[in-house]
C-alpha cells in the first residue's frame, strides 16, 4: 500500500491494484499550490461528508477520469449520481466488495452538509481491507467509543489516517487514545495546518506519540508512505 499526501484529508491510496483517492479539497487549499489537480489519476474517489474542505476538487477530478466511481453515504451517492457521475453508496456499518478490496463505513462523529448548506448525509469514516493492507481513513471525527468496534470487526489495521488539528476535529491527544481503541500504532495526521487555527506544533504531537511507543506521521505534501 502506497500513500501520497495532497494535503489536508487529501490522500491517494494505491492498493489492490487501483488507486483511490479520499477526499479532494486541493485547489482552495494554500499549502497544496505545488499539487496539480489536473493530474491526478484515480480509479475510485472515497468522500467522507460533504463539507466543502473535503469535496472541492471531487467534479473537476471526477471529470478527468471519466471511469472514477464516487463512494460515499446515500446522500453523497444520490447528488453525484444525479450529475452524472458514477457512483457506489454505502451507509453506516456495511462492507462492499470492490475490485481493490473490502470497504466498510464506519460512524463518524462530525457535522455534513453541501457547500450550499443542504444535508449531504452523516459523516463516515472507511476501513479498507485490501492485499496490500488494511487501512483506516477517519474522516472528519471526534473521539468516539465507536472506534473501539473497528478491532472487533475488521482485520488489524495496518495504518490509520487521524485528524488531529483540534477546532473542528479531535486533537492529537485524542487521536493518541483512538490509536488504542483502533490498535493500531501507527498513526498518518490530517486535517491539521491548512488554516491557521489548525496550525500544530509537530515535535509536541510526534513526540506525544512516541512516549506511548507509537508512531504519528505528520507527511509533507506530495510525500509517500508505504506500509
Ligand atoms: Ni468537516
Ligand atoms: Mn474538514
Amino acid at each position: 500500500m502506497k500513500i501520497t499526501f495532497y494535503g489536508h484529508s487529501c490522500f491517494l491510496v494505491e492498493a489492490g491494484g487501483k488507486r483511490i483517492l479520499f477526499d479532494p479539497f486541493i485547489s482552495g487549499n494554500p499549502l497544496a499550490h505545488s499539487v496539480d489537480v489536473q493530474s491526478i489519476h484515480c480509479d475510485y474517489i472515497l468522500l467522507s461528508h460533504g463539507h466543502v474542505d473535503h469535496c472541492a476538487d471531487l467534479e473537476t477530478i471526477a471529470e478527468n477520469n471519466p471511469g472514477v466511481r464516487i463512494v460515499g453515504i446515500w446522500e453523497i451517492h444520490d447528488r453525484y449520481s444525479q450529475k452524472g457521475f458514477k457512483t457506489h453508496p454505502m451507509n453506516i456499518g456495511g462492507w462492499w466488495t470492490f475490485d481493490f478490496g473490502r470497504v466498510k463505513m464506519v460512524n463518524a462523529v462530525h457535522s455534513s452538509s453541501w457547500p450550499e448548506g443542504s444535508y449531504s448525509g452523516s459523516p463516515a469514516g472507511f476501513v479498507l481491507d485490501t492485499a496490500d493492507g488494511v487501512l483506516y481513513f477517519a474522516g472528519d471525527t471526534a473521539l468516539t467509543m465507536d472506534m473501539q468496534l473497528i478491532p472487533m470487526t475488521c482485520p488489524k489495521l495496518d495504518l490509520a489516517i487521524l485528524p488531529v488539528g483540534s477546532n473542528f476535529t479531535m486533537d492529537y491527544h485524542d487521536a493518541l487514545i483512538a490509536s488504542d481503541f483502533i490498535q493500531c500504532n501507527r498513526i498518518i495526521g490530517c486535517h491539521f495546518d491548512t488554516f491557521g487555527f489548525l496550525t500544530i506544533d509537530h515535535e509536541a504531537a510526534k513526540s506525544t506519540f512516541a512516549s506511548k511507543n507509537k508512531e504519528l506521521i505528520l507527511m509533507d505534501i506530495l510525500s509517500t508512505v508505504s506500509s
